[in-house]
Formats: structure tokens, sequence, C-alpha cells
């Protein structure tokens, strides 16, 4: 998907939107994301699961595959919002991204605002870097 999104109310209502697209019959958990990058175009993903359960992708990185299929190495980010919704009874979960996740945030973006759900269901806005201190970076050689 390739649209402007400006506001991180636009980000959160098209993550909302792409857990309408999540393959999860497993979990029964959809998860939507949708990202902007710092050239200004959004992107989306869900989370697709597998029979074989650890192959599953999750929201956060489809988008993030989305965004480097369109824009390539140069991509960068700078906002990206999550939410879940329960195929059980379409509630509109909390969900904070996971530890694989956030690895992969920081990759593109560690400066990049990360918005999600916390469990009294307001939206927390914080950086990629402050959710993952202490994280792997290649060593130089
Ligand atoms: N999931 C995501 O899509 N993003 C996350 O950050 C955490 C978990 C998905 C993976 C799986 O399909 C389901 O949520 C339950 O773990």
């Amino acid at each position: 998907m390739n649209a402007r999104a400006n506001t991180c109310e636009d980000l959160r209502d098209l993550a909302e939107q792409a857990t309408g697209q999540a393959y999860a019959p497993y979990s029964r958990l959809h998860v939507g994301a949708a990202l902007r990058s710092v050239s200004g175009w959004t992107y989306t993903g869900s989370n697709v699961e597998n029979a074989a359960f650890p192959i599953g992708m999750c929201a956060e990185r489809a988008a993030i595959a989305a965004a480097v299929q369109a824009e390539g190495c140069n991509f960068r980010l700078e906002a990206i919002a999550v939410a879940a919704v329960s195929a059980e009874d379409g509630s509109i979960l909390p969900i904070a991204p996971c530890g694989a996740c956030r690895q992969a945030l920081v990759e593109f973006g560690p400066d990049a605002e990360v918005s999600f759900r916390q469990p009294d269901g307001s939206w927390l806005d914080v950086s990629a870097d402050a959710l993952l201190p202490y994280r792997f970076v290649m060593p130089a050689r």
C-alpha cells in the first residue's frame, strides 16, 4: 500500500484497518501495522501465520518488508503504529511490538516513533531506541 498518512492518528487508523487483512487462524489475534517512511510514504502489514508456527510473520516486519520492497535500501522509518483485534469478538486489544520486531524497527529508524495501545486502551508513543536498550549491533570488523 502506498498512501500519505500525515498524522499519528492517520497511522493508528491505518494500523487498525490492516488488522482486517491478517491471516491468524491459530492465535486468533489479528495484528496490523502502518508505518510512514522518512520520504513520506505509508506502508501497511498484517500478521501471517502458518501451521508450522515459527515461520509466522509479524505485522510490523510485514510492513517493513513492503517499505523495503518499494523504497529499497534507502528506506528509513519515521513512525509506525501497531494495533490488534481479537478474532473472537472483534474487540481491540493492547499490543506491544515483540522483541524481534523491536530489533527490526531500530535497524531502519532508532529515532522512529512507535505507537501502540496500553492495557487501559490509551495509545503510547515511544522511540524505537527506547524500546530496545542493549540491542544487538553488528561489531566492526
Ligand atoms: N504478532 C505481531 O504481528 N506483532 C508483534 O509484535 C507480536 C505478535 C503476531 C504474531 C502472531 O501471529 C500473533 O501476533 C500472536 O503471537
